[in-house]
């Protein structure tokens, strides 16, 4: 008999059903043994929203104040689905509640307030992860993988395309629900803590630490509306980013993203190339991980050149990540899986002993590479990652 893990969800928006999905899902699917309880989700929606919320995804109760659902002896797990500018109140709180915590990305809006987060987590002794999902596409644990065995070798390039195109029109507001994203007050940064954190995270996890950046940003529509006071503002966050990169292993990366490229939805995209063979994947077409060798790492010898080319991995075989926990090979899954996996590394690794990554601290280096962009940004030089 499993042993409830009793969750309680702060947020009801976007994430809050992308988590709430993935607690009810994941005991079906994978072999743990915890089984995550919907104790109580709490937002600041109206009352007979948040009721009928906690309805539809099966929690036994609702909050409507965050405070008390952080004291509640009932629950042993508090996931922030929140805000970014609400992280940091929330995690301290629940740090020291006792409970363990998922918060989603960033985990901040400063390095500065992460290093508390940090420490808070560490000094209470509860687990903790933030929410890089993305590193939970089976296509990109390949990735991953085909990197540890030797098949990329030495890399000389990464690169990175984070693109999406629904703030483009200048009557778009900033601020208040769901536009919170465009108010610097809320979000910390634009495009760099939104959409890289994303590709930073999971581009030190493919290809290691990234030691010094040099950036720039834009803000292509100065002045919003603000929806809580109805006055036309100045908009504060970087609306695009282009930042250059050095790796620790001596790799180059570029990195560009904006919320500007008409057409592009969430177009996320890396590409490694190394001596022995690149990597490519686009989350718009996530099944898929396409593969050049050119080395064979068995022989360490040049592959036939007339058999050479580019190799589209399909990756729904029950060899690979994940994959054998869902279908029959070639039926896909898609976006909201990636939370499954989420919660289900998260659970395995409080049973296990070894806590799933990225924890808060790491996390906490995502952010300080951010702080360093928007740093560089501002100055026109080169800054180090601390
Ligand atoms: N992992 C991912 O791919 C991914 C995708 C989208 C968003 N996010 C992150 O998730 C977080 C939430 O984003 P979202 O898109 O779900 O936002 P959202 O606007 O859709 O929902 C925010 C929710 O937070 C609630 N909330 C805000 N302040 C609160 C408070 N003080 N107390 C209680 N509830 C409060 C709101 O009522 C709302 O229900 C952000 O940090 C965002 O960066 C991550």
């Amino acid at each position: 008999m499993a042993k409830p893990f009793n969750v309680g969800i702060i947020g009801m928006g976007f994430m809050g059903r992308t988590h709430s999905n993935a607690y009810r899902k994941v005991s079906n699917f994978f072999q743990l043994e915890h089984k995550p309880v919907l104790k109580a989700v709490c937002a600041l929606e109206p009352e007979e929203k948040l009721k009928a919320f906690a309805d539809t995804w099966g929690f036994e109760s609702y909050e409507t104040d965050w405070r008390k659902l952080v004291e509640r002896k009932d629950i042993d797990q508090i996931d922030i689905c929140t805000p970014n500018a609400t992280h940091k109140e929330l995690v301290l709180a629940a740090a020291a509640a006792g409970k363990s915590v998922i918060c989603e990305k960033p985990l901040a809006m400063s390095a500065a307030e992460a290093e508390e987060m940090v420490a808070a987590v560490e000094k209470a002794g509860v687990a903790n992860l933030v929410c890089f999902n993305y590193r939970r596409v089976p296509a990109v644990t390949l990735a991953r993988q085909l990197v540890d065995e030797g098949r990329i070798g030495r890399p000389f390039h990464y690169r990175v395309n984070y693109l999406q195109d629904w703030t483009i029109a200048s009557d778009v507001p900033q601020g208040g629900a769901t536009l919170w994203r465009l108010d610097i007050k809320t979000a910390g940064s634009g495009v760099t803590g939104d959409l890289l954190a994303h590709s930073i995270d999971t581009a030190e996890w493919l290809n290691g630490p990234i030691q010094s950046v040099v950036a720039k940003t834009e803000t292509f529509i100065k002045e919003r509306m603000h929806q809580d006071t109805g006055k036309v503002e100045p908009v504060k966050i970087d609306d695009a980013c282009m930042f250059l990169a050095m790796f620790a292993n001596g790799s180059m990366g570029t990195f560009e993203s904006t919320r500007y490229a008409r057409g592009r939805k969430n177009y996320n995209t890396f590409e490694l190339n190394g001596e022995a063979g690149s990597l490519y994947f686009n989350l718009e077409d996530p099944q898929y991980l396409d593969y050049f060798r050119y080395l064979d790492p068995a022989t360490g010898k040049k592959v036939d050149s007339h058999v050479t080319g580019w190799q589209r991995i399909h990756v729904t075989n029950s060899e690979h990540p994940y994959m054998k926990k869902w279908w029959v090979p070639g039926c896909t899954i898609g976006y909201e899986h990636t939370f499954v996996h989420t919660i289900a590394d998260y659970l395995h690794g409080i049973e296990t002993g070894t806590p799933a990554q990225p924890d808060f601290r790491s996390g906490l280096r995502t952010q300080k590479v951010c702080d360093a962009i928007i740093a560089s940004a501002a100055s026109g030089k080169w800054v180090d990652i601390p």
